[in-house]
Formats: structure tokens, sequence, C-alpha cells
């Protein structure tokens, strides 16, 4: 595993393009299973987790090449319905093939797939899902068995406004002919991308953005061509990651709108976040902040995203005040609380709510990257601290964000892999 290294100190400054989302990516290249002939997908982040997405569709059938900035899916081959364990291990993600394989050849096999570890993460809702579209569910020594040849369109009403479920049931419905809705759905700007996915290829879907999802699947759905959305979590973390060193920079490819919790946080903080045309997003930010006590609780969307946690907490170090945090998505999500204490930063935590006494400053130590986000905090706390922060296991940072240092580096930001 490498290591990122980071001199703290510089203020961030200067202008930085968004890549597109990994978390509509994703879903998005699982849904063109559903497809009779090829999908060109653009904005596409070159990630290790797209890798292995890439890994997954061809291990199925498909073939899947890029071409320039394009990358191309077709479909057409796709005859498996068994993802080999060693790659559905490797993702969590790989999960989203199941709805598309159940509705296309009528099987698919669920194991309880690989990612961050950060909870249990179980797939239970995704199940009671496809069981209420008629899958027959069977529990066989390979994980999960789903037989559906002949689904049904139906009503299916979520325990949890689960990301994952919704999109897996939404892949699924598009290919049953007749209304399929989805109840208590999950509302994040990337199922709103799918859905004009899905709706591009031939469905018809309403509601997405909204819990009351309806899907009108068609028998069959053909290629077309998509740029997926940028990727809010990505511009929250350059955005956290200027605020924190007090500089500025300037963002293209940034919808605003999709960072509800933060912008308002933010502002009241004294960022200064100015939108100007062809969606850029200026982030102004003061040298020092006023002391200011910060409340917050991570929800589903338009909640505070949970993926943005992590980075919020490393840049709150810099706040001066008794800030609350906490994690309400997943059970186990604060674990760079430990690691931010390594660098001096005085922080009480359990495993859902961290007590963070901000304004005291950091120094450089050696720290983990626990999962991606919370390694992109460490690199943040990082860049505020004083001498030398070693992060270890960079490649899970890697998962979600591409060239990581290069792009600090452009900024002014003094970091190296190695
Ligand atoms: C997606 C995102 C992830 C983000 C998360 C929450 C992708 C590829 N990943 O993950 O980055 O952190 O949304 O915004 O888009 N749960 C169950 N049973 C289930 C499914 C989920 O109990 O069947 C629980 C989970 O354990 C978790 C909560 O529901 O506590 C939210 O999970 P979910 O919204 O499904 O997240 P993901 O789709 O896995």
């Amino acid at each position: 595993m490498g290591e990122f290294v980071v001199r703290g100190g510089r203020r961030l400054n200067g202008t930085l393009r968004v890549h597109g989302a990994k978390n509509a990516a994703l879903p998005i290249m699982a849904a063109s299973i559903l497809a009779s002939s090829p999908v060109t997908l653009e904005g596409i982040p070159k990630l290790r987790d797209v890798d292995v997405m890439i890994d997954v569709l061809t291990a199925l059938g498909a073939q899947v090449r890029w071409e320039n900035t394009s990358l191309i899916i077709d479909p057409t081959d796709i005859h498996e319905y068994v993802v080999p364990e060693e790659v559905m291990m490797k993702m969590r993600a790989s999960i989203f093939v199941i709805g598309p394989l159940l509705s296309k050849l009528g099987h698919a096999v669920a194991m309880q797939p690989g990612g961050c570890s950060i909870g249990d993460r179980p797939i239970d809702i995704h199940i009671y899902g496809f069981s209420q579209l008629g899958a027959h569910i069977t529990e066989t020594d390979q994980g999960t068995r789903l037989d559906g040849p002949s689904l049904n369109p139906g009503t299916v009403h979520l325990s949890y406004p689960s990301v994952g479920a919704t999109e897996n049931l939404m892949m699924a419905a598009a290919l049953i002919p007749g209304e399929t809705r989805i109840r208590n759905a999950a509302m994040e700007p990337e199922i709103v991308d799918l859905a004009q996915f899905l709706e591009k290829m031939g469905a018809r879907v309403r509601g997405a953005g909204t819990p009351d999802i309806r899907i009108v699947g068609q028998s069959e759905l053909v290629g077309t061509r998509h740029t997926v959305i940028p990727d809010r979590i990505e511009a929250a973390t350059f955005i956290l990651a200027a605020s924190a060193t007090g500089g500025q920079i300037l963002l293209e490819n940034c919808i605003i709108e999709h960072l509800p919790g933060l912008s308002g946080r933010l502002r009241d903080l004294g960022v200064n976040l100015v939108e100007k045309d062809g969606d850029r997003v200026l982030v102004d930010a003061p040298r020092t902040f006023q002391t200011t006590p910060v409340s917050l609780h991570t929800g589903p969307y338009p909640g505070f995203a949970t993926d943005m946690q992590a980075q919020f907490m490393a840049f709150l170090l810099g706040v001066p005040g008794v800030h609350v945090v906490s994690e309400r998505v997943f059970e186990n999500r604060l674990g760079h609380a430990r690691e931010l204490r390594r660098m001096g930063a005085q922080i009480i935590a359990d495993q859902r709510v961290a007590l963070i006494y901000g304004g005291r400053p950091l120094h450089g130590s050696t720290v983990k990257a626990l999962d991606l986000r919370a390694g992109a905090a460490l690199v943040i706390a990082g860049l505020t601290a004083q001498e030398e922060t070693v992060i270890t296991d960079r490649e899970v940072i890697e998962r979600g964000y591409e060239d990581l240092d290069g792009r600090l580096k452009a900024l002014g930001a003094d970091i190296d892999c190695r």
C-alpha cells in the first residue's frame, strides 16, 4: 500500500474541474446491462471502483472499452449471471448488477459485497424489494440466489430510503413491462441521474428526486449516450480543503444545489460561496474563523451527506468552538476521529457521536486511511497541520479520488505520493 505525504500550511488557490460522480457512474454502468445495444457514457471518472465495475461487466460477458474520454459498454453478449466472488468482494457497488441481471436474464446471485469498512451494510432491503416484484429467493452456498423468470410490476415500500436499494429496484423495474412504484425511495441527485439514463433507454420514470418513484418498464431498452452528473462529494472535499486552509478556489462543473447541508453551514461560518455562470462556484474562505459551535447530523438526502462527514470534521478542527457531529446513516463511521487524534485533534467519539474541540493546532503524524472519505479527511487535516503528515493506505483514497495529489498540487498544496 502506498502513502500520501502532506506538508501543511499552504493556502489552496486556483481553478479546479470537478469530475463525474462515482456514485452516479457505478449504477449507470450497471444499468447498461439492461440495453439491447451499446451504451456510450461520458464523464465517467477514472477510478479504481470504476475499474472494478468494468471487471464485473466483462466477467458477465459485456464488451467494455474506453474511446478517449467515452466509456463504451456493449451488453449484447451478456449471458452470465454470477459475478466471480473475487470481483464481487472488491467493491460494494457490485451489488448494483443484481437488479439488471434479474430483469434481463431471470436470475442473479447476491453475495455480501466488499467495499469500505463502515459498518455491516446488509442488503436485506434490496432482497425484500426484489421479492415484492416476484423474485423467488433461496439461500445457497454461493450467496442469495434470486430467480424471477417472470417478474411482475408492483409497489415496494422501503423500510429505509436506501440509495442502493432504490437504484437496484429502479433498474429491475425498467425492464418489467407495467408500472412499478417505489415508496420511501432515496432522493439523492444520483437517483435522478439514473432515472434520466433509464428514460433515455426507453423506460418512463416519474418522481425521481422525491420519495415516490414510478417506473413504467418496457420489454426492451435500447442503448443510448449519457453524461453523468458532477461528483458532489468530490466537490465538497475540495471546498472543505480550500476552506480549511483559508484559500480561494474556483470550481468548475460544480452544482451547488447538490450540497444543501454543506453550503448553508459554510456560509454561516463566513465562507463565501458564490455561484457563477456555467456551473462554476467560487469558494473564498476567511483566514481564521470566529468561535462558532457547530452541530450536525448526517441523514439521507437532502440531509447532510454521510460521505462528507469525515471531511467536515477535519475542517471543523480549525473552527474555534465545541462541535457535535452525529453519524446516523452508518453505525461505524467515526473511526477517523482516532486517526485525527494522532495529529493532536481533541475529539471524544463513540461509534455514532463525536465532540470536537476546534481551533487548536494540529501536528503531523503517521495516520491510516480507514475508508475512502476518512482518508480524504486526513488529507484535509494534513493540509492544515504543522510539519509532515504521512497517510498510509493511499489506494483506499484512490477508490474515490482521481489524481488527488496532482490536483491538490495544482492548487498549491505540498503533497506527494509514494
Ligand atoms: C450509497 C453510496 C455511499 C453512501 C451511501 C449513503 C454508492 C455507490 N454508494 O451506498 O457512498 O455513503 O449511499 O448515502 O452510491 N441498509 C440496510 N439494508 C440494505 C441497504 C442498506 O440496512 O439492504 C442500511 C445501510 O447499512 C446503511 C443505510 O441503510 O446503514 C444506508 O445505506 P444505503 O443508502 O443503501 O447506502 P449504499 O447504497 O450502500
